[in-house]
């Protein structure tokens, strides 16, 4: 009974507490702990009963939900909070986030929303307590690999999220992801991650940045994985320099072995230095003129900027013979080959991308999944791990990877 999720209830409605208790009443996996009627109450009784989850109304008379979540965020720091609001409140809601809310409900809500957004709030809040210690890599800095196309839509996040777990899940090394699509960048929301800081933050600390500066900027996803996520805001992009993100990865190197780097469209300052910086570079392609026809210009100005043959890497996406152009006239167009190529799959990319769960995790069987793993393997080639694959999985892998 002790593993259950316990929950301590803040509403000054008697009756929405009511209704929330006999909710989760109906869950073998969650319990209440305690009712509060006021947030100074909330406050007290989550350091008494010591909940997991501190369930919260964000409009209360006296201290709303989102000054207790703040103060909750010092003072108890082990218990997570999720507010509950109404439809409309959004500028309340990227408020409360800032303040330490883990997630949101919005009013009204059914008995499986609120306990699977119960359960997900627990389970990052446990996720995020554990603490990695900083790997000491000096000797052995790591790798920086930028996802970059300059078409967009063509699947740079898609690959980019799924790379990076297929990566630290198969060599277990640490893996740290970097949002420089600085004014439109939706990792975490790949990830279904609400960070409490981004680089917009991280740059008023750029002088003092070290390993441990850099470390409290970053959102972990799980044990192995650490996001430095784009701004809340596009204005706030501006604040971010090339010289910044060029150092970030430097400093991230000592405590990655891998970092992947997800870009806009387009080429700027910025991305020129990360450009720079990366030993390897994926531009992704598609099979549609357009796409082909950009990727070459983009691939031209790479090759007038000496970036070596082995350090820019072609991947096809979203590949289907249907629109009449196949993978040989598009590889004779670029003249260069495809490393890899990932399927067309709206269904698992979509439903992965909605869910916030990377494909490589919630459909490891899929197709697209198994190029994208194979892709991580051909990169991370000594870090690999011949685990045993998941069952029904070793035929297909086999046949796979020869
Ligand atoms: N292999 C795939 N099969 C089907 N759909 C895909 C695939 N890869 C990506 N998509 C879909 O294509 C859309 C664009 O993907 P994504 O956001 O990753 O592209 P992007 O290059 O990062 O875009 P942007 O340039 O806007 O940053 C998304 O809706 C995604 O779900
Ligand atoms: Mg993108």
């Amino acid at each position: 009974m002790t593993d259950k999720i316990k929950v301590l209830i803040v509403d000054d409605i008697k009756e929405t507490r009511e209704n929330i208790c006999c909710l989760i009443g109906f869950s073998s996996e969650i319990m209440v702990v305690g009712e509060a009627e006021t947030a100074e109450d909330a406050i007290a009784k989550a350091k008494s009963l010591n909940p997991d989850v501190v369930l919260m109304d964000v409009n209360m008379p006296g201290m709303d939900g989102i000054s207790a979540a703040e103060v909750l965020a010092t003072e108890a720091p082990g218990c997570a909070t999720l507010i509950m609001s109404v439809q409309g409140e959004q500028e309340y809601l990227r408020r409360a986030m800032v303040a330490g809310v883990k997630d949101y409900l919005v009013k009204p809500f059914t008995g499986d929303e609120l306990l699977q957004a119960l359960k997900r709030v627990y389970e990052n809040q446990i996720i995020r307590s554990k603490v990695i210690p900083l790997k000491a890599k000096e000797d052995e800095p790591g790798k920086v690999i930028t996802v970059f196309s300059t078409k967009g839509g063509v699947g740079k996040t898609t690959l980019a999220v799924n790379l990076a777990v297929a990566l630290a899940n198969r060599t277990g090394e640490r893996v740290g992801i970097v949002d420089a699509d600085l004014q439109f960048g939706d990792i975490a929301l790949a990830l279904n991650l609400m960070p409490l800081t981004t680089v917009a933050d991280l740059v008023r600390d750029i002088d003092n940045l070290d390993k441990t500066l850099l470390e409290s900027y970053l959102t972990a996803y799980n044990d192995n994985i650490r996001l430095l996520a784009a701004p809340v805001r596009p204005e706030q992009a501006e604040t971010v320099e090339a010289a910044h993100l060029a150092k970030v990865l430097n400093i991230m190197r000592m405590t990655c072995k891998y970092i992947i780097v997800d870009t806009p469209p387009s080429f700027n300052e910025v991305v020129l230095s990360v450009l720079d910086a990366s030993d390897v570079v994926l531009v992704v392609a598609a099979l549609d003129l357009p796409t082909i026809k950009n990727v070459k210009l983009c691939l031209e100005v790479m090759g007038s900027l000496n970036y070596s043959t082995e350090k820019l890497q072609l991947v096809l996406n979203k590949a289907s013979s249907e629109g009449g152009i196949d993978v040989p006239e598009a590889e004779e167009s670029l003249r260069q080959s495809f490393i890899a190529a990932l399927p067309n799959d709206g269904k698992v990319v979509a439903t992965s991308v909605n869910r916030g769960v990377p494909f490589v995790i919630s459909n490891p069987e899929a197709q697209v999944s198994l190029r994208v793993v194979n892709l991580a393997r051909t990169i991370a080639a000594d870090d690999w791990q011949s685990r045993e694959e998941p069952r029904g999985v070793v035929g297909k892998l086999r046949r796979l990877w020869g």
